[in-house]
């Protein structure tokens, strides 16, 4: 194309900054209704309430935050096969981001994907990988977290936590918030518990059990929502 032969698009449209606004505004509207549409047809499923995260596993999921572990880790099992087939079947749901504040998401995988991290390790593997990855996983580039063996959490701070959750909309009552240091106590004693079973001593107010605790937590709501999205495709 020669310089005065000017396509249409640029005689027309672009030499007119009025017309070229309104059209822009018009397709971006376009694109915003074909994403917002979407949402709210397509069903109950992503409304399908799960608990919130417990007092532990809020204090893990600070440790995991403040670590940069999502910069290594995403938190979405992509809705392609192959992710599908790595991660056990099921790609991500909304529903599953619902207590996420913020969610975790993350963009880069140095590390697999923890979206469904929960109960694919026992309690006292995360312990060991933790204190030492390549103990478990012999070429591991994943640095070692041994502090977390050592350093404890604070109670006050999780309640901290927990109202500051509430404020944003996080449905947890008087009772929790004010029991919080004894559920937390009452959650990682268990932990403890278990990890006493495969030889390893250690309290249950340690960084290591609630971040256990939050990793235990991951995708384990994948089974009501699945089975609410069942219920609704046999309703129609
Ligand atoms: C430098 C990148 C990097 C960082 C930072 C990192 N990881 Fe990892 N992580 C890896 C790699 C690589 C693997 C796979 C090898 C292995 O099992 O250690 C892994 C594996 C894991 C696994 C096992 C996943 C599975 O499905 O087998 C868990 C759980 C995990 N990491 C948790 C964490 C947590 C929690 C943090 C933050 C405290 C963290 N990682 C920080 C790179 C990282």
């Amino acid at each position: 194309m020669s310089e005065n032969q000017e396509s249409f698009h640029s005689r027309v449209i672009e030499r007119r900054a009025g017309l070229m606004a309104v059209l822009t505004t018009i397709c971006i509207l376009i694109g915003g209704i074909v994403e917002i549409i979407p949402m709210y047809t397509v069903g109950a499923a992503h409304i399908v309430e799960t608990p919130p995260y417990t007092p532990l596993q809020v204090a893990g999921r600070d440790i995991y935050v403040r670590e940069g572990c999502y910069n290594c880790h995403s938190q979405m099992v992509r809705p392609m096969r192959s992710d599908v087939l790595r991660y056990g079947g099921q790609w991500s749901r909304a529903a599953e981001y619902q207590h996420d504040r913020p969610f975790q998401l993350g963009s880069r995988r140095l590390g697999p994907d923890l979206a469904r991290v929960g109960g694919r390790w026992s309690n006292s593997w995360h312990y060991r990988h933790m204190e030492d990855p390549r103990a478990m996983t012999p070429d591991s580039i994943m640095p070692a977290y041994a502090w977390l063996l050592r350093r404890k959490i604070r109670p006050n701070a999780v309640k901290a936590s927990l109202r500051a959750l509430r404020t944003a909309g996080e449905p947890y009552d008087d009772g929790t918030i004010n029991n919080s240091a004894m559920l937390l106590e009452a959650e990682g004693q268990m932990i403890v518990d278990d990890l006493a079973g495969s030889g390893i001593t250690t309290t249950w107010d340690t960084e290591v059990v609630a971040l256990i605790a939050y990793l235990q937590r991951l995708g384990t709501d994948i089974g009501a929502i699945t089975a609410a999205e069942e219920r609704e495709a046999a309703n129609e």
